[in-house]
């Protein structure tokens, strides 16, 4: 890892974190003596202003491209700027709270006019739970789209099934189509979609012997995502065959079928994400 990139490294009895300065970033969540929970590409770029590709990229205040200027960085500026520790302590035995902060500068004004104030909590046990608050300190309402973007470790993508999204619709984004989901979502080629749907998946991994539950609050969408081969390839900071040891399970709300918030100057809107592991 390259000496210049700050993070904190949080470790208790559980489990441990470590949180990059560099966009907030989450990027390792380990259970004492367990295969990781969340997947970092061995080639990724530890570098500020770069989006660390793995572990969980906060995508703030808009979600995917920009709707209306494409020269503006994919998934929003919060994945790149530099955050600030806020607080650290351990709530609990074995329970380890921190927050870290992102507030408007003359930076983030240049590419999205409002005054905020976004928070981070990140809460370290046996399970990880993150919420991400974000304020309005303008004078006038915005609107935001966002997602915790979590890159989830598997053993074997082949042997990976996601419960929870049965009968729900989604939108195709490699096709731009519509669909319902049939079953337990399996991934067997690109992946990429938008289910409009805000409640709990399952990750089975039969090659581990490990489910990861992900229970979303205030979210409106969830994103799955595993670029497959051809795309991994197309992808600098991507390992060829990394998909198969990956795939993104995303609490969003990304802006699809009209999944958006408006924060009202003065208010707090929260996305939260659980993440829960068990064997099987
Ligand atoms: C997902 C999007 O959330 O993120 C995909 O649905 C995108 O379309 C992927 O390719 C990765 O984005 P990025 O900007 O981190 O390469």
């Amino acid at each position: 890892m390259a000496v210049n990139f700050p993070y904190l490294d949080v470790s208790n009895c559980n489990a441990s974190v470590r949180v990059a300065q560099n966009g907030g970033q989450i990027f390792g969540f380990d259970r004492v003596g367990e295969p990781p929970v969340l997947w970092i590409s061995p080639s990724a770029i530890y570098k500020s202003g770069v989006a660390l590709r793995g572990g969980i990229p906060i995508c703030w205040p808009w979600f995917g491209p920009h709707p209306k200027d494409e020269s503006l960085p994919q998934h929003g500026f919060a994945r790149i700027m530099p955050w600030e520790l806020e607080d650290f302590y351990e709530s609990d035995k074995g329970v380890t709270v921190s927050s870290f902060k992102l507030t408007d500068s003359k930076q983030t004004m240049n590419m999205w006019p409002h005054r905020f104030e976004l928070t981070l909590h990140v809460e370290v046990s046996k399970a990880l739970k993150i919420r991400l608050v974000t304020k309005n300190k303008d004078e006038r309402p915005f609107e935001i789209t966002q997602a915790l973007h979590s890159y989830f470790f598997v053993g074997d993508i082949g042997q990976v099934e996601i419960d929870g999204l049965d009968g729900k619709e989604y939108v195709d984004v490699t096709t731009g189509k519509s669909h319902v989901q049939k079953g337990p979502l399996v991934i067997d080629g690109e992946t990429d979609r938008i289910y409009r749907h805000k409640t709990t998946c399952r990750l089975v991994d039969k090659s581990i012997g490990r489910t990861i539950t992900v229970e979303p609050k205030g979210s409106g969408s969830t994103v799955v995502w595993n670029p497959w081969k051809e795309k991994a390839c197309s992808l600098p900071d991507f390992p060829d065959d990394g998909y198969r040891n990956m795939v993104c399970i995303e609490a969003a709300n990304s802006g699809v079928m009209d999944d958006k918030v408006v924060v009202d100057p003065g208010q707090e809107y929260t996305l939260e994400k659980n993440i829960y592991l068990d064997s099987i």
